[in-house]
């Protein structure tokens, strides 16, 4: 994928040094400052902003974006001015927009490097630095790997991202804030190509090859159970629902960090195609369950990032895969499967089967006497009904650790939503044969899908992230195109960040 193989380099200098295809420049639409701004970057870089101003072609405000041509030959062909708004308004997302719209600008003129010129940190430099890169970098990113006729007939790929500023005090945040966008951008876009990959190439074992290739890059250990493990650890739901299709299910156990700790274990939904079973789905919008396993892939993608960027902290990954399929051998309505740890739950319907696997992993979970226990899961189309694709429902048993996850989403952006727990939803997926019913009819279908996990945690703290709205998107937005979005690599990255 292209975007994996872009680069990121960063200099402290003069202005009139800078080389390259295009440099963005961010300014905002305050009067004063504006006009400031365009004073010193005219100075600096040499364009024409009076006959710009003068037509009001660019005022600085949100969404504008004006390309304009240094007079005089220099290294530097041409410029982007980007508006980012008002200043008391302006927050990292409003920069991860601007710079995503700026190098998607850049690339349609066929640049193969964008320099990006720092505005001032109205917070952090770090934070404004990164924010910067994840917008540029996560918004050129593109699946095309099987698309053979590149547009345009050649190649038109943006490559290299240059971060630039003419203050010295830059020269303390940029390595570490180039290294660390650079890290959580990889980490996101492996996230979004395992998502994107069609189900003919990514299915249970190798989602697992997958992993095993991430921790042997970055630095954690992958256990993988084939069938005969995951009978030896019965583990029903995931046989139960992997039992349909040649593809076998897998098991994974990632491992990153210090053991004497108490780990975080995230646990990830891994269907890896999604037809329902033989409670089969409508054709239409099926093929949009290759990204069924977006839960795994954000699992993936968080020890990529966690490991690379060598956090002191104890993590284990658990993600069940399968392929979840109707066939003569497939799992029924009607049949009760007996889960790891001994409950058992009733199948009313073969379609929801992420709970099914889910189940397994979550009762495995308790044996590690974890701190804490997050699950990702494109677990219910009604959370979609709910939330839409802004932001991702949350729902759990400790208000301590969704506070932490609250924070974390509103510093990367991938913001979570609590719905209620509440016992009153319990006796929708009460089972007249079974420990519980697999579906609770009608109503509140994103709770009573996580009703159905609780009965399955262990002594620990528990979240549930249902990103089935935000992992899969519909249309292109600044810096997430439409498809598979990589949701929870940034969330948890971030999280683990601030963990302990
Ligand atoms: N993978 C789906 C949920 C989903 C739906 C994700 C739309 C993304 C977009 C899940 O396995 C499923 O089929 N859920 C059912 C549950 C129902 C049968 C209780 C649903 O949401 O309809
Ligand atoms: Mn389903
Ligand atoms: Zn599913």
């Amino acid at each position: 994928m292209n975007s994996a193989s872009l680069h990121i380099t960063w200099s402290v200098g003069p202005a009139q040094r800078l080389a390259g295809d295009t440099a963005a420049l961010f300014l905002h639409q305050d009067a004063t400052e504006f006009n400031r701004s365009m004073r010193s970057l005219q100075k600096s870089f040499r364009f024409d902003a009076k006959s710009l101003i003068e037509h009001g072609d660019f005022s600085g405000k949100s969404g504008e974006i004006s390309v304009v041509y240094p007079s005089g030959s220099r290294g530097l062909k041409r410029i982007l001015l980007v508006g980012l708004g008002e200043r008391k308004k302006r927050s990292m997302e409003t920069l991860r927009k601007a710079a995503g719209a700026a190098a998607k600008r850049a690339r349609s003129l066929r640049s193969r490097s964008l320099v990006l010129w720092l505005p001032d940190a109205k917070t952090s430099p770090a934070e404004t630095a990164l924010a910067l890169s994840e917008g540029a970098w996560l918004g050129l990113y593109r699946f095309d790997k099987y698309i053979t006729k590149k547009k345009n007939g050649n190649d038109e790929s943006l490559l290299h991202l240059h971060l630039a500023s003419d203050r010295p005090t830059w020269k303390r945040v940029l390595p570490a804030a180039t290294e660390t966008a650079a890290i959580i951008c990889s980490a996101t876009t492996l996230a979004r190509d395992l998502a994107n990959a069609p189900g003919n190439e990514i299915h249970p074992e190798s989602l697992a090859e997958a992993a095993r290739a991430s921790g042997e890059r970055s630095g954690y250990t992958v256990t993988v159970w084939n069938e005969d493990e995951l009978r030896e650890h019965e583990m029903g739901g995931i046989l139960a629902v992997g039992q349909g299709s040649v593809r076998g299910p897998r098991f994974m156990i990632l491992e990153y960090g210090d053991p004497a700790k108490r780990p975080v274990v995230l646990v990830g939904k891994g269907v890896c195609f999604d037809s329902g079973g033989i409670s089969i789905k409508p054709s239409a919008g099926m093929a949009e369950m290759k990204m069924d396993m977006s839960g795994a892939a954000a699992v993936i993608g968080t020890f990529d990032a966690v490991a690379c960027l060598g956090l002191n902290v104890h993590v284990i990954g658990l993600i069940p895969a399968v392929e979840n399929m109707p066939s003569g051998s497939a799992l029924k309505p009607g049949d009760i499967v007996r889960h790891h740890g001994g409950k058992t739950s009733e199948v009313d319907n073969t379609d929801a089967e992420g709970r099914l696997i889910l189940a397994d992993a979550l009762a495995y979970a308790d044996s590690l006497k974890p701190a804490a226990v997050i699950d990702l899961a494109t677990l219910t189309g009604a959370v979609v009904v709910a939330l839409g694709h802004v932001v991702t429902g949350m729902l759990g048993t400790d208000a301590s650790l969704m506070d932490k996850l609250r924070k974390a989403g509103e510093r990367t952006y991938e913001r979570v939503w609590e719905l209620p727990l509440y016992d009153e939803y319990e006796r929708l997926i009460k089972s007249d044969v079974a420990d519980v019913r697999n579906v609770g009819g009608r109503w509140a279908g994103t709770i009573t899908g996580a009703m159905f996990l609780k009965k399955f945690i262990g002594s620990y703290p528990w979240v549930h992230l249902d990103i089935a709205g935000t992992a899969m998107m519909e249309e292109t937005s600044e810096y997430v195109p439409k498809g598979g979005s990589g949701v929870g690599v940034r969330l948890l990255t971030e999280f683990l960040r601030q963990w302990k």
